[in-house]
């Protein structure tokens, strides 16, 4: 269970004592005093195999809480012997510490409590530790400002330039990564289209392309052998990709490096891409029909991937098309769209309203303040997120040479982290 209530760090003041109860040997530290000292009160109490910690903040609240085990504090100590200052893996056998160990001696002082071991083993644990896990259960995910996206950010698309993201001091990195996290897509310009080499690099500086039963980096002409619709000039509706994996694609990526004509002199037409922002469209089934927002968040459906000889893919289980941060909770935010009619199996009979449920999406995705549409051009690398953005295109005459890649989710989100964050930052919240 989380305990969503927080106490804000850096607003209490520090004072008082820390005591142990009469049952383990009672130690009574006073603490120094100062200026900057953040509680007005706090104490630590250690009886047999549970610790309770009280805290007072400036304001008088009172935050207590009893489960925190002396064991627990001892696993977290995170001094260079019981953590590895290289791969940050811890480096002891939690299972050799008895399950009832309690401090001998504990100090508590300005921004830090200092605890004393009965083998003398020494660890420290800062305040704002202390303070997070007294009224939460994990560290938050970081936070994003999502900004929903509809057809007028055809006009002027998120982009960041080729050279940019490509420099060794990762800023343009960053500003890539940050861009798709909040807007879920973003333009590379200026890329070189003389070989799909470049776009290759370009997505490996991004994190390790993800192989599938299509390969791995892929440079493809229309061509039906590859068994699957995405090969051939048809129109596509908007859909997300992969829906069949247990665990979709993250990143997905589409360069175009030539489209010309057939036969020579034959003019090209269409093939303009469409994002559709997946997470936006959520939203507005949420507020327009929440019981059918609700049916598409809790009905499982099979996806399958079956067109290639000896391949027949399905997800470990059924999946529904919303799945949100807490799976138990439909009103926390959206974390993954799954969509793709085509690739649907079979809807559960018992799956009261589904059908209403999906009409009503299909018929929000097809809203035309819904669909962005984005020429796709040689030097233009259009890299989105698969969890939230749909994609689909028009029909096209003529042969498109289009490159790109997967990217799997957990790459990418740690290339954001770590190129948008100072690394303390995302240590914390990370392992912290
Ligand atoms: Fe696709
Ligand atoms: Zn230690």
């Amino acid at each position: 269970m989380m305990m969503r209530s927080a106490l804000k760090p850096g607003r209490h003041l520090l004072s008082g004592s820390l005591t142990l109860p009469a049952s383990s040997s009672t130690v009574v530290v006073r603490p120094r005093l100062s200026h900057v000292a953040r509680y007005s009160t706090n104490s630590l109490r250690i009886s047999g195999h549970e610790t309770s910690i009280a805290l007072k903040n400036v304001e008088g609240v009172k935050r207590t809480r009893t489960d925190l085990t002396g064991l627990w504090l001892r696993d977290n100590c995170r001094c260079s012997t019981c953590v590895n200052q290289d791969t940050r893996q811890r480096n002891f056998d939690t299972f050799q510490i008895p399950h009832d160990i309690t401090p001998q001696k504990v100090e508590n002082l300005e921004d830090q409590i200092h605890v004393t071991w009965p083998d003398g083993h020494q660890s420290t644990y800062t305040w704002n530790f202390i303070d997070h896990y007294l009224c939460h259960d994990e560290r938050p995910v970081e936070s994003v400002k999502t900004q929903f996206f509809g057809a007028e950010a055809a006009s002027n698309p998120p982009s960041v330039k080729f050279d940019a993201a490509m420099r060794e001091d990762d800023v343009g990195m960053a500003d890539l990564m940050a861009k798709i996290r909040t807007h879920g897509f973003a333009v590379v310009q200026d890329t070189p289209y003389d070989d799909p080499k470049h776009t290759e690099r370009l997505l490996q500086r991004i994190g390790p392309i993800r192989e599938t039963h299509y390969g791995g980096f892929y440079d493809f002409t229309p061509n039906l052998e590859l068994a699957d619709t995405a090969y051939t000039n048809l129109a596509l509706p908007a859909h997300t990709d992969t829906t069949y994996f247990t665990e979709p694609a993250g990143l997905q990526s589409f360069h175009m490096l030539s489209h010309k004509g057939a036969s020579p002199g034959e003019k090209v037409d269409g093939g303009k891409s469409l994002l559709v922002d997946a997470f936006h469209a959520a939203s507005i089934l949420k507020t327009e029909a929440p019981e059918l927002y609700k049916c598409l968040h809790a009905t499982g459906i099979p996806w399958h991937a079956s067109g290639n000889n000896g391949i027949t893919i399905t997800p470990n289980k059924l999946y529904p098309v919303i799945e949100t941060e807490n799976q138990q909770d439909p009103d926390t935010p959206v974390h993954r769209i799954r969509w793709n009619n085509d690739d649907r199996g079979v809807v559960p009979p018992s799956a009261d309203r589904w059908y209403e449920a999906a009409r009503k999406w299909n018929e929000i995705l097809k809203r035309k303040e819904m669909e962005c549409w984005i020429q796709l051009e040689p030097g233009n690398v259009l890299v989105f997120d698969n969890w939230r953005v749909m994609h689909g295109r028009s029909a096209f005459t003529g042969i498109r040479r289009i490159c790109g890649a997967y990217i799997n989710r957990d790459d990418w989100i740690s290339r954001w982290r770590n190129t948008n964050f100072p690394h303390e930052e995302v240590l914390k919240h990370v392992i912290g």
